[in-house]
């Protein structure tokens, strides 16, 4: 892989750039969440992804105008709840997102996860008709599966399909339909959780480089095309260690040796409303 590649810090899709490494606000609440994305702006974090049902987004939004990054410099994602996919409740508490997060609009718009009691037509359509007035400048979906995927991109202009990925967890099919039609697949708990922290072949590869076990990790999502990786941590020296991942090259059998930890099919989120897996 070329130097060059390993250093770049946004990855291009449907001819629009996207920070690679964005900061993850799952469980992050209230004043942590005001600290946390304050934080990880002033380290030179321009991605955050929030969501309606991690009821931060009054928090983020507020880091966000205090920090006196301009608001065109960050790549904010929101997401819509999976139970509010009825069109008009789903305009409704958009409206009350963007409220709450500040903002003019958002980059990325996303459903959290798929709706199975409201047509994915009528979820489309209202989330479409918001990119149309420039409330998101994109929408797209999270926890599609390639099936699913490829419906929704019948129906409106998807961006990205935000999945879980991380060494522990194959995404191949979403990966392919990522790339062939240039879809964004932003790789949600890139530590599965966590996980990876301790994983032994992870460490060693790190120590080679002098970088941890959760920087491998990182540094292998972001090497795949058209991925971006979304980490969440609750320090600032984490969130420091976390965004120094591009200053290193993996080899390829570096490489092979992390893609090999797929073989655990290890899935951190797989609650009760999950669609089919791949
Ligand atoms: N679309 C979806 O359905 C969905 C689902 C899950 C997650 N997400 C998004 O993905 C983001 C990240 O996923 P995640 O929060 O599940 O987990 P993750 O990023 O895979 O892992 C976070 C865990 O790793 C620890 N950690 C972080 N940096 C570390 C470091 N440098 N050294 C040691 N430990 C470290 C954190 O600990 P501390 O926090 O204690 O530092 C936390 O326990 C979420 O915040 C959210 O934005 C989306």
């Amino acid at each position: 892989m070329p130097r060059e590649a390993t250093q770049a810090r946004t990855v291009t899709v449907q001819g629009v750039e996207v920070p690679k490494l964005g900061y993850g606000t799952w469980l992050v609440e209230g004043e942590d969440a005001y600290d946390g994305v304050l934080d990880a702006l002033e380290l030179g974090y321009r991605h955050v992804d929030t969501a309606r049902a991690y009821g931060n987004e009054r928090w983020v939004g507020r880091a966000l105008a205090d920090s006196g990054v301009p608001r065109e410099d960050v790549w904010l994602t929101t997401k819509v709840w999976y139970e509010h996919a009825e069109p008009e409740l789903l305009t409704r508490v958009f409206h009350q997102q963007l409220a709450d997060l500040h903002v003019e609009h958002v980059d990325l718009l996303l459903l959290h996860w798929p709706a199975f009691e409201v047509p994915l037509r009528k979820t489309l359509g209202a989330m479409e008709a918001l990119r149309q007035q420039g409330l998101a400048a994109q929408i797209g979906v999270s926890n599609f599966p390639s099936e699913l995927l490829r419906e929704a991109l019948e129906l409106a202009p998807i961006f990205c399909d935000q999945v879980e990925f991380h060494p522990y967890l194959p995404q191949g099919p979403v990966l392919h339909e990522c790339l062939e039609h240039d879809l964004l697949l932003t790789a949600y708990s890139p530590f599965a959780h966590g996980l990876v922290h301790d994983d032994p072949t992870l460490r060693e590869i790190g120590a080679r480089h002098g970088k941890s076990a959760g920087q491998v990790a990182l540094r292998w999502l972001l090497d795949q095309p058209n991925v971006a990786a979304i980490p969440k941590a609750s320090s600032h020296a984490r969130r420091a260690e976390n965004l120094d991942v591009f200053d290193f090259e993996l080899d390829d059998d570096e490489r092979a040796a992390v893609a090999a930890l797929s073989g655990r099919r290890l899935r951190t989120a797989d609650p009760d409303w999950a669609p089919d897996w791949d």
